[in-house]
């Protein structure tokens, strides 16, 4: 059993996602928060910055944590998550306590166990934000991790090195470190994004099908407290003869 939300369009699909952050930020302006890239979060970054500029939001005491970044790259290449981060949000918002793996090292393996502890010392995520790739990531959690998996370095799918690579208009790197599946699972708040009929057969997969490591998102039925939201086009494979979920107002 799950929440969802469909919206008119993709941009408002990331509105209501600032909307739950700032409620989350309000309630607790200490929250700890996850935060993914793609193209399904900018306009949910763009609401953010907005709100901030209101005033109406705390953002000062809470900590965020990105989900995951590319291994090898500097955070001025424009195809890195620090620079995604940097021009959609960093940029525009003073006094921000943001981390995100330092992947130009030469050990990212202990990146990854450090970059763990500290969300553990942060007491883990009070909500995480998830964009979901077409092959079921969420993170970079490739089909195929373990659900037990914490933060670790990730070799990526050659699907996922070929979107992305669309994407940045540049080829990415192949490895990536990412928060891990049992870390992700253990956030008080999760709220998955999908957009487009891209992502239709796979939501309706992950929400709907087996639970099963070959689909990473298919783990996220059996979190306590899933909110998704969804556009029209990306719903419409889901609403018709499914059950098993409660549609919302917020
Ligand atoms: C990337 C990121 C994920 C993101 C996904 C979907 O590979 N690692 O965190 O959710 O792909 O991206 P998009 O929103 O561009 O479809």
């Amino acid at each position: 059993m799950f929440m969802i939300r469909i919206e008119k369009n993709s941009k408002m699909v990331g509105f209501t996602a600032a909307v739950i952050i700032a409620k989350q930020l309000i309630k607790k302006p200490d929250s700890v928060i996850a935060l993914p890239t793609g193209t399904t979060p900018i306009s949910m970054y763009e609401t953010i910055v907005k709100f901030a500029e209101y005033g109406i939001i705390p953002i000062a005491k809470a900590q965020f944590f990105n989900l995951d970044e590319y291994v090898g790259l500097t955070r001025e290449n424009p195809i890195s998550f620090a620079y995604y981060m940097e021009k959609h949000l960093l940029s525009k918002i003073e006094k921000i306590q943001h981390n995100i793996p330092s992947t130009n090292t030469k050990n990212p393996k202990r990146e990854a166990n450090d970059y763990e502890k500290k969300i553990e010392k942060a007491n883990g995520f009070d909500l995480c934000l998830l964009g979901i790739g077409v092959d079921g990531h969420i993170g970079f959690n490739e089909p195929g991790t373990p659900f037990s998996s914490v933060t670790h370095v990730a070799h990526l799918h050659p699907s996922t090195i070929e979107r992305n690579s669309k994407e940045s208009g540049e080829i990415v790197p192949d490895t990536a470190i990412t928060v891990g599946i049992k870390t992700i699972m253990k956030s008080r708040h999760i709220v998955l994004m999908a957009t487009s009929a891209e992502k239709s057969d796979i939501l309706k997969k992950s929400l709907f099908g087996e639970i099963t490591p070959d689909v990473p998102a298919s783990v996220l039925q059996l979190h306590p407290n899933l909110t998704v939201l969804v556009d029209k086009e990306c719903a419409a494979k889901i609403t018709s003869n499914a059950s098993g979920f409660h549609q919302i107002n917020l």
